[in-house]
């Protein structure tokens, strides 16, 4: 019997994602070992010793022990930074979305992985089940004409107030935090085809307002700036007219958290209802439906617990480290995200929620 490494891991930033996603998952998980975590805050480092007593935390990513893997969980502003000098070490690196904020920062990030070190990154939405089954069911839908992908919350708005809120901090609002999600749900479907159009409108009618706050975050108040949009609407068309309707909102008019993703093809149409992230606020689960010929069906998922796509994002880490094609390819679809954000912010007639 051939016994399998463990990978000794550290999480950086133990923010609401490195204590509420990453730390209890990979402690759970038999393929890691957690050496170490890094958190500036020293309130922070205290709440987290206490909560994760076996794990050592230090205050900077200078003072960590040998790992092999990264997990980057800071504020959308340092991913890059961080990334780079973790990189530049030689370490394979799993950097949160968005994993930069400009092109500029992407080619920085591509830079350093040439220099050494492995970049790995990318939404869990794609390994949740009901978004698999939907990838199958696109497959029978006959030629790819039209997408919409929306992930609209009731409540959501991440720490108002906060660097979430802070245009020079997060790199946006809705359409940074969420439409990454969704981008990289509809990567997919879209394939290689390459966008030729894209325009997008953005408001901020919730953001301001207490009652708009996610809830489950615990984000402490902050009085800081507020100049990102909480909704975001983009249009995009491919070279190959394909057309693809985009929505992110951190806050709405629903009652629910929801997340659609209505495919439609040459030969039919699905329609996937669900809830992408963590939020308690949900109608219920999933479900998926077909229509062919003017008949809707239901289409069988299997049952996913909140959370499952993160556990199969950290199963499929290992194999992507084995796989010797795998530098640059997190990186290329990094650029090509936050190209296509960068397009959709520029397109905007007022790039500031009203
Ligand atoms: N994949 C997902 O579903 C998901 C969900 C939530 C958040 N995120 C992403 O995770 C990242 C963190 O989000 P969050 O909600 O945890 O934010 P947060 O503000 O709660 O936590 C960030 C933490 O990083 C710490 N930090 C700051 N500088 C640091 C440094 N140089 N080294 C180490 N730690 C540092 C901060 O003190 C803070 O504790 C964001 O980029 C966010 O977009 C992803």
């Amino acid at each position: 019997m051939t016994t399998v490494a463990t990978i000794r891991t550290a999480v950086v930033g133990l923010g609401w994602a490195g204590r509420a996603i990453w730390l209890p998952r990979l402690l759970g998980h038999p393929r890691y070992q957690v050496v170490a975590a890094v958190e500036p805050h020293s309130g922070v480092r205290e709440a987290a010793a206490a909560e994760f007593p076996g794990v050592p935390v230090v205050s900077s990513v200078d003072e960590l022990p040998p790992v092999d893997l990264a997990i980057v969980a800071v504020p959308n502003h340092l991913h890059a930074t961080v990334a780079c000098g973790l990189l530049a070490r030689g370490l394979a690196v799993f950097v949160e979305k968005p994993v930069c904020l400009t092109s500029a920062e992407a080619d920085r990030l591509a830079a350093a992985e040439r220099g050494g070190g492995v970049l790995l990154a990318g939404s869990a939405a794609r390994y949740r089940g009901d978004v698999g089954a939907l990838y199958a069911l696109a497959a029978t839908l006959g030629p790819l004409r039209h997408l919409e992908a929306e992930w609209v919350r009731a409540q959501g708005v991440p720490g108002a107030g906060g660097w979430f809120t802070d245009r020079s901090r997060s790199g946006g609002g809705a359409l940074v935090d969420l439409g990454w999600h969704l981008l990289d749900t509809v990567g997919p479907l879209l394939g290689p085809a390459v966008i030729e159009q894209a325009a997008a409108s953005f408001s901020g009618d919730f953001i301001a307002a207490k009652s708009a706050e996610a809830g489950w975050r615990g984000d402490a108040a902050a009085n800081g700036t507020i100049d990102v949009e909480d909704t975001a609407r983009g249009f995009l068309v491919t070279d190959t007219g394909v057309s693809v309707a985009l929505r992110a909102s951190w806050a709405s008019h629903e009652t629910y958290d929801s997340t659609r993703i209505r495919v439609s093809g040459g030969a039919g149409e699905a329609l996937l209802t669900c809830t992408f992230g963590f939020s308690p606020n949900r109608a219920g689960g999933s479900a998926l439906t077909v229509t062919r010929h003017g008949r809707t069906e239901p289409v069988e998922l299997p049952a996913d617990a909140v959370g499952a796509e993160y556990d199969r994002q950290l199963d499929d880490i290992p194999v992507l480290l084995a796989d010797p094609a795998i530098r640059g390819r997190a990186v290329e679809q990094a650029a090509a995200t936050i190209a296509l954000i960068e397009r959709l912010y520029a397109s905007a007639r007022t790039p500031q929620p009203a």
